[in-house]
């Protein structure tokens, strides 16, 4: 893989330089502000590096899962944050590509900074149709003369600017991109030990796969979140109205079944009478959830039980949040695992988008964790052996 250095080696002054980033922050329902710009701040250093080199800089993004171009997911707003954080102009094209977007590309001078319009406004990003992607990737790749891909948020989706651009033009990869790679082979090559994983997050369907393959590989697996009751539920125990995966109790029965000396669910859990920041609430047992309440968060013999184990980790991974820590009353499964990692005595690795912005939300000192990654799925590919689309193509 070559590297934005070796790029910069090579000389980019009044080259053009197309950038993938992954600009996908989260945005607050109540004020359409951006929430967690975490993910803009990580792409900065590439973004500086190259203006001030001189190179003339045409950024792409995603936003969100739009079916087709939506003001609800345009990135205006991304362009004027990155113009603060930047210090100097990113100036923003409203569409992605069309001769609108590419005049403002070829109007850049050396220095300059652009952002195009959300990537999946077009179909042709996303399409499982590569001559779609294909045609999608040449209107791109007309912005640049080299291709640099900092966007780690997104190297596991086959889409048409991780994994098409990348052919088309001399292809780098930022030092976010390479950054996240390194900590995530200290993860998987030789981890000091003991190594404990603690997984949370909704959807149990999106996390089987890197449970199965994290299980042989680690000490402990600590599970909080939606996807407990789908294991609870394999356990035999009602889970009332909490969130459950029904099809998938006999993947999470086998699991428990093989594993039982590695896996460790929630003991007990803070329920609530129906899904809002003033609901009723009671904490109990996690065998014990009344009929028509939900579980929303793990209760506190669980956050104890997590941070003892934490506390004997020399190396710790966690993705996903342990609760709906965006409401205040289901906020403490999350910020007392996160505070029993920043205690650990070795490697920490956050992994990714919603549990990187659980730690700033929640106002957790950032620089108390050894790696916050800006990917969730991505990283959780890496770790379950996936060949990731984007890594592969900037690797040929
Ligand atoms: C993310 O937020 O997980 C990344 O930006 C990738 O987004 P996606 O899951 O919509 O592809
Ligand atoms: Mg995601």
């Amino acid at each position: 893989m070559r590297s934005l250095d070796e790029l910069l080696a090579e000389g980019v002054a009044g080259r053009r330089v197309l950038v993938r980033a992954d600009l996908n922050v989260p945005f607050d329902p109540a004020t359409n502000a951006i929430s967690d710009d975490g993910r803009i701040r990580a792409v900065l250093p590439t973004l500086t590096a190259l203006r001030d080199a001189g190179a003339r800089v045409v950024v792409c993004s995603h936003l969100g899962r739009p079916k087709g171009p939506d003001p609800k997911f345009t990135l205006a707003p991304v362009a004027l944050r990155a113009t603060e954080l930047l210090g100097s102009p990113v100036g923003f094209a409203p569409e992605t590509v069309g001769p609108q977007a590419h005049t403002a590309g070829s109007e850049l001078g050396d220095g300059g900074v652009l952002l195009l319009e959300n990537l999946r406004f077009n179909p042709g990003e996303t399409s499982k149709d590569s001559s779609e992607r294909g045609e999608f990737a040449r209107a791109l790749a007309a912005f640049g003369d080299a291709y640099v891909d900092d966007a780690f948020g997104a190297v596991h989706r086959k889409h048409a600017s991780v994994y098409d651009v990348p052919r088309l033009l001399p292809h780098y990869a930022g030092g976010l991109v390479l950054r996240e790679l390194e900590v995530l082979q200290q993860l998987t090559e030789s981890p000091d030990r003991p190594y404990i994983v603690i997984l949370g997050g909704a959807k149990v369907s999106d996390k089987l796969g890197v449970i199965s393959a994290l299980l042989p590989k680690v000490d402990r697996l600590l599970i909080g979140g939606g996807m407990s009751y789908t294991f609870l539920a394999a356990q035999g125990h009602g889970v009332g109205d909490s969130l459950l995966d029904a099809e998938r109790i006999e993947d999470c029965r086998a699991l428990l079944a093989e594993w039982s000396d590695r896996l460790r669910l929630p003991v007990d859990l803070v329920v609530a009478d129906r899904f809002a920041a003033d609901a009723s609430t009671e904490t109990v047992p996690a065998t014990e959830i009344p009929d028509g309440w939900m579980g929303l968060d793990i209760g506190p013999q669980t956050i104890s039980a997590y941070a003892d184990e934490l506390s004997a980790a020399r190396t710790v991974f966690w993705n996903g949040p342990l609760g709906v820590f965006e409401m205040a009353p289901f906020a403490a499964g999350t910020r007392g695992v996160a505070e029993a990692i920043t205690k650990v005595d070795g490697l920490t690795v956050v992994g990714g988008g919603d549990s990187a912005a659980a730690v700033r939300v929640l106002g957790l000192d950032e620089a108390a964790f050894g790696h916050i990654s800006t990917g969730g799925g991505a990283s959780l590919e890496y770790l379950e052996g996936k060949t990731l689309p984007g890594l592969q193509a900037l690797e040929e």
